[in-house]
């Protein structure tokens, strides 16, 4: 294991990302997580990340001094790099010019932490402040133009420091000096891979859970879908999946996830048809956030009644992934945009132990164990789905024929996207029914229907979009696919805001 420690890095998930692609494995803690507990994490090596603040300012985040007591390698990245110095003994500085972007820095190849690279190289900076003296025991391993310490090392103890940020794409050799920092420094083998995850998760679950039950909520999502299949390769017909079918889903949606699970797995499988339940609670509600707290609600209603018919269940699956587990360590000070509903949110009182297989990986790692555990592309590669559904997709009051329309509707965009081969790059595309009506003309005759807009939208984690410059030629075929074929329709539009100051889905 090697520690990512945290000092509120925009990049520190990126970090464990690089150091994870060598195949070893990486955990990001807090800046002030404990001594104790990281002594007790046992790690290999620590990288300390790179921070906004200043360490020389009061109140700065500082980690435990004693971890350069451990008697392991740790490496230093910008803010970290300047935590490290002046924390043995050396002098950070305020420089007169802010070093910002790509920068020409020359390299002692002599060094381990730069072993097989060239000595003139290009590396992306991002700083105000320098260290200025490096420490008792440290030696200069890079310069730049403006930075007379751009990299230190002290290959006794393997303390190595960089100014600049070799995890991002933009310092090219980074990836090879992460390999030369984990490899030729630390030791480190590089054996942590998918199938070894897995094999070690399943025996991890099957002792954990003994011949207990287990229950899973099965949204038909990337995230929950790999967890049950593989929590159901460890136990087998002791896990039940609930699968509550809230109508809100998308096109033919409910039986591709039914045949998946019933079929190819041959799990456990309870699909609840709850739609008209939904629907009934939903009718007159033009609220969104009103019609997602409904929806949340009902959800663990039905869910809550179902399971109630299992008898005694001692464990509970979530599809809970390691974005979510460092977001919710976060601050907790940001305000409400939108009251998420996953539809893994469960009653609290149900007095279940968690099991959460896929706490520890990236969203594509979550992809590549869904593939290992062979489920269908279609499923692996889904796009992300909200948990209310269409319904808020369908904007105002939500009935059965706008739902019907929106299905239609998305359903031939999804196609076109397919077609023109942009499924893959498109983070999410969708249609969306705002609630008007507008004036047409089809054949000799006037029209009044609805307008449908598309929405499609390119981004890494949801939190910012842009939105897609999807081909004119394409988006000609959609438009044109949606009026003929989809009955009430008589106006298309493509949605051209980013996220933000619009968000991803209209509500
Ligand atoms: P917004 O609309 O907030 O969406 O920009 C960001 C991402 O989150 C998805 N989303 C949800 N996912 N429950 C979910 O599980 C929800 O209630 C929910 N609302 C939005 C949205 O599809 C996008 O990927």
């Amino acid at each position: 294991l090697v520690l990512v420690i945290d000092f509120g890095a925009q990049y520190a998930q990126l970090i464990a990302r690089r150091v994870r692609e060598c195949s070893v494995y990486c955990e990001i803690v807090p800046y002030n997580c404990p001594l104790e507990k990281i002594k007790e994490m046992n790690p290999a090596a620590i990288i300390l990340s790179g921070g906004p603040a200043s360490v020389y300012v009061e109140n700065a985040p500082k980690a435990d001094a004693g971890i350069f007591e451990l008697g392991i390698p740790v490496l230093g990245l910008c803010y970290g790099h300047q935590f490290m110095c002046q924390a043995l003994g050396g002098k950070v500085s305020s420089a007169n010019t802010r070093e910002f972007g790509k920068t020409a820095v020359e390299l002692d190849t002599d060094s381990p932490l730069f072993r097989n690279l060239i000595d003139q190289n290009i590396c992306w900076m991002s700083h105000n402040d320098f260290v200025s003296e490096p420490p008792a025991g440290f030696e200069v391993l890079a310069v730049t133009g403006d930075c007379p310490a751009a990299a230190v090392g002290n290959a006794e103890k393997k303390f190595y420091g960089v100014q600049f940020h070799p995890e991002v794409e933009h310092t090219p050799f980074g990836k090879k000096m992460i390999s030369n920092f984990l490899f030729a420094i630390c030791g480190l083998k590089g054996d942590w891979s998918m199938k070894s995850f897995v094999e070690r998760k399943v025996a991890e679950i099957r002792a954990k859970v003994g011949d207990k039950k287990v229950l899973c909520a099965l949204s038909g999502g990337v995230d929950s879908s790999v967890a049950a299949v593989m929590v159901h390769k460890a136990i087998g017909k002791q896990l039940t999946c609930i699968f509550v079918d809230h109508g809100l889903l998308r096109k033919d949606e409910g039986d591709q996830v039914e045949k998946v699970f019933k079929d190819t797995f041959d799990m456990n499988f309870i699909r609840v048809n709850a739609a008209e339940r939904f629907l009934g609670k939903l009718k007159g509600v033009t609220e969104p956030e009103q019609k997602r707290k409904i929806i949340g609600a009902e959800f663990i209603h039905v869910f809550d009644e179902e399971s109630q018919k299992l008898g005694k269940v001692d464990f509970l699956v979530q599809g809970t992934i390691y974005p979510d587990v460092v977001e919710s360590g976060g601050t907790g000070t940001s305000a409400t945009i939108k009251s998420h509903h996953n539809v893994g949110g469960l009653p609290e009182d149900m007095d279940l132990q968690l099991i959460e297989p896929l706490r520890e990986l990236f969203k594509d790692e979550v992809r590549a164990v869904g593939t290992e555990l062979g489920i269908p592309e279609a499923l692996v590669w889904r796009q992300p789905f909200p948990g209310p559904g269409l319904a808020i997709r369908v904007l105002g009051e939500v009935t059965e024929e706008k739902l019907k329309i929106t299905r239609e509707a998305d359903a031939i965009f999804r196609e076109e996207i397919a077609n023109a081969r942009l499924d893959r790059t498109i983070w999410q595309y969708f249609a969306c029914l705002p609630n008007i009506h507008s004036v047409g003309v089809m054949g000799d005759g006037r029209t009044y229907s609805y307008t449908v807009a598309l929405r499609a939208v390119l981004s890494t984690d949801g939190m910012t979009s842009d939105w897609a410059h999807i081909p004119y030629s394409v988006l000609d075929i959609i438009s044109r696919r949606i009026v003929n074929e989809v009955d009430g329709v008589n106006r298309i539009v493509y949605d051209i805001t980013s996220k933000p100051p619009a968000t991803i889905e209209w509500e």
